[in-house]
């Protein structure tokens, strides 16, 4: 009997969508006004869910408080009003997109997490807009 947990998070963000390596009138052409040089921002929301078996004794999957401070570290305090090109390591050569997003946070997340757990992370960009990824 397999249960998933899920924990809803939140944190706003600004980026560009670039490439280091392309000229100004590529990335437009590619990525539009997400090419702005000046940045813009997203409040982003996300959905992490963890799936595994209950345990017979505390009769939780994972104790929602550890999924919930584990968010906290590894995407909040990161990435909560920061530049993610200029202020997060991981995106210094990483185009900013909710896709590469969606798999760094569940990397962060993943790595936390006990070995028999799964997860399943989605990213909202836009209230229309998501991504989403479970490790495959
Ligand atoms: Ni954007």
């Amino acid at each position: 009997m397999r249960v998933t947990v899920s924990r809803r998070a939140h944190f706003n963000a600004a980026h560009r969508l670039y490439r280091k390596d392309w000229s100004f009138e590529k990335n437009n052409e590619i990525f539009g006004k997400c090419n702005n040089p000046n940045y813009h921002g997203h409040n982003y929301e996300l959905i992490a869910s963890v799936t595994g078996s209950i345990d017979p004794e505390t009769g939780y999957v994972i104790d929602v408080k550890i999924l919930k401070d584990i968010i906290k570290m590894e995407v909040e305090d990161a990435f909560d009003h920061k530049n993610l090109n200029l202020d997060v390591p991981e995106f210094e050569n990483l185009n900013p997109t909710a896709e590469n997003i969606v798999v760094v946070i569940y990397n962060k997340i993943k790595a936390k997490l006990d070995k028999n757990l799964d997860l399943d992370v989605t990213l909202y960009e836009t209230p229309r807009n998501f991504v989403r990824y479970s490790g495959n």
